[in-house]
């Protein structure tokens, strides 16, 4: 019972349409018919502009956290599923969101959150290599797709280096899918030529 209700909240959370409360409320407009038509941080920035891009980004991001850490609170401690499936559970409510006719975005933000609840310094690390990355490809397309690849082969070094963890290999490789095929449309541009650059960083 309290598995189930842990899995649904998570969903839920991860459902919230930032992008679209946000350009609704204030801006009288849905973001998914502007610009690259994703429900996510990016094409905020690119419609809405920099202050509404960093704040949906930022609770996107909130999303993953917040079910990461649903087993801190009293009434799930023993939730029964490891926190990761939670996060994940969220990813896929902000893929598909029931409060958004499930049209939502591409996985990056609240699985960088899943990572920041679980794991502060691998996010902190993956958040200096997104700059970087962000800095030479100038797409956040391409940055994210090779910042899940990258993400994958560290939790593989600290598995055998620092500390094992099957959970964390196991939960990048599904966020890793979920990213890859979430940019299809992304991956044909880049591949011809015409994925748009941000000109800011
Ligand atoms: O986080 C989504 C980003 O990687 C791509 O977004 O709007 O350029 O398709 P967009």
């Amino acid at each position: 019972m309290i598995t189930g209700i842990a899995l649904l909240l998570a969903y839920l959370l991860g459902s919230i349409p930032t992008g679209l409360i946000i350009g609704k409320v204030f801006f009288k407009t849905d973001i998914r018919e502007h610009g690259s038509g994703n429900l996510g941080g990016t094409n905020t920035f690119r419609v809405l502009g920099k202050p509404a891009g960093l704040i949906v980004s930022l609770i996107d991001i909130l999303k993953g956290t917040a079910a990461v850490l649903l087993p801190a609170l009293a009434i799930f401690t023993d939730v029964g599923v490891h926190p990761l499936v939670l996060g994940a559970v969220a990813v896929i409510g902000h893929m598909y969101p029931v409060f958004a006719g499930f049209r939502g975005g591409k996985a990056v933000a609240t699985s960088a959150g899943v990572l920041l609840g679980y794991n502060w310094l691998f996010f902190l690390i993956l958040l200096v290599l997104f700059f970087v990355l962000l800095k030479l490809t100038k797409m956040v397309s391409l940055t994210s797709i090779l910042l899940s690849i990258i993400a994958f082969l560290m939790a593989v070094g600290s598995h055998f280096l620092i500390r094992p963890d099957v959970p964390l290999i196991l939960l990048i490789s599904v966020l890793m899918i979920f990213i890859v095929y979430r940019h299809r449309a992304n991956i044909s541009r880049i591949r011809q030529g015409t994925e748009p650059k941000i000109s800011w960083i």
